[in-house]
């Protein structure tokens, strides 16, 4: 009997999106306001969601005061308030797309969670875009 469970996180962050191989013709045609050289930022809502199944001792899938706990220590004190182009290792060469930052936040995670627990990332940019990884 799997059944999900869920944690919704928030921060703030500042991005570029860019391509150093590209023009910055190219680079605005493609990024549009996202290739703002001065950078711009994002209030991200992130979704954590762990399926797996319920303990028969707990009735728990998983502690969600662990899971807040695990999110705030290796992804929110890390992307909260920073620049991800220039503040962050992960997106020193990798474009900070809501796709590419949701990528991230799984990988990262995944090697907290005991691989019992499938992970699934949902993650806003604005309130009408998000993108979820796995898909
Ligand atoms: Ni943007």
């Amino acid at each position: 009997m799997r059944i999900s469970v869920c944690r919704k996180e928030h921060f703030n962050a500042a991005h570029r999106l860019y391509n150093p191989g590209w023009s910055d013709e190219k680079n605005e045609a493609v990024f549009g306001k996202c290739n703002n050289p001065n950078f711009h930022g994002h209030n991200y809502d992130l979704v954590v969601r762990l399926i797996g199944e319920p303990d028969p001792d707990t009735g728990y899938v998983y502690d969600l005061k662990k899971l807040k706990d695990l999110i705030r220590e290796n992804v929110i004190n890390k992307f909260d308030h920073k620049n991800l182009n220039l503040d962050t290792v992960e997106f020193k060469k990798l474009n900070p797309t809501a796709e590419n930052i949701a990528i991230t936040i799984y990988n990262i995670l995944r090697t907290k969670i005991d691989d019992k627990y499938e992970i699934k990332i949902t993650l806003y940019e604005t309130e009408r875009n998000f993108v979820e990884y796995p898909y």
